[in-house]
């Protein structure tokens, strides 16, 4: 069975055994000097408690499963055994009906929660690389990606490609330019994940 398959059989199971599932209880009458007061009086035990009659509990859904008459001496007890479905019977339709509501419901919540996931995590990257770029590089390229060190562009207007490749080349000193030493001493120290994150960062700062 597949994953949905197990899960509709069942939830299936479980809608079937609460809707049809039924109640029962247990109600007497000890010693009435006719059988006709029965339909007035209130009943003892079970779910009756002397306070309810048979109307009441027919009022109530109660339905009358069994009942035993048992005349003693002129008098009459009564037992009854009630029985209450919890529900109309369901019928299968509308049994579907509400797994697939259960499941389309499921399925929303876990996109939800997928998006939430990721929306967090790039947000995560984001700061990440905002708090990297501001403690190891605002210095020289400035706050907004905007200074113009002596041999750089500004990083705020950097090509994607040209500025990976830079990191990269800086980070395993195979740029030689006078000034390359400044980043290599900081490119070689920066995961590849720290310069993405940077990159990210620097993408809000573009105009
Ligand atoms: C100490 C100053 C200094 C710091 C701090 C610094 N840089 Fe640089 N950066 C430079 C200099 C100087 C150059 C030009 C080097 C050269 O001549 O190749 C440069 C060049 C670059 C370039 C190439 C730009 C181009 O024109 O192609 C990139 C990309 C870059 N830096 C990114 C960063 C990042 C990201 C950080 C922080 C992690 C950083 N830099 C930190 C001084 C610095």
């Amino acid at each position: 069975m597949t994953k949905n398959k197990t899960l509709k059989f069942l939830l299936l199971s479980l809608l079937a055994t609460s809707t049809l599932y039924a109640q029962q209880t247990l109600c007497y009458k000890e010693n009435l000097t006719s059988i006709s007061e029965i339909e007035y009086v209130n009943l003892d035990g079970g779910i009756c408690k002397g306070e309810k009659n048979l109307q009441d509990m027919k009022n109530d859904s109660w339905i009358i499963d069994d009942v035993k008459i048992s005349p003693n001496n002129g008098k009459y007890s009564f037992t009854y055994i009630f029985k209450k479905y919890n529900q109309q019977n369901v019928s299968s339709d509308n049994i579907d009906e509400k797994i697939n509501k259960i499941l389309a419901q499921r399925k929303i919540k876990a996109k939800q929660e997928r998006k939430e996931k990721i929306r967090l995590a790039k947000l995560k990257r984001l700061t990440d690389g905002q708090t990297l770029y501001e403690n190891k590089c605002a210095s020289c390229h400035g706050i907004d990606g905007n200074t113009r060190t002596m041999h750089s562009k500004k990083l705020s207007e950097l090509h994607e490609f040209d500025y990976f490749q830079k990191m990269k080349a800086y980070g395993v000193g195979a740029i030689k330019s006078p000034l390359a030493y400044q980043m290599e001493s900081i490119a070689q120290f920066l995961s590849d994940k720290d310069i993405t994150n940077i990159y990210l960062y620097l993408r809000t700062l573009k105009k």
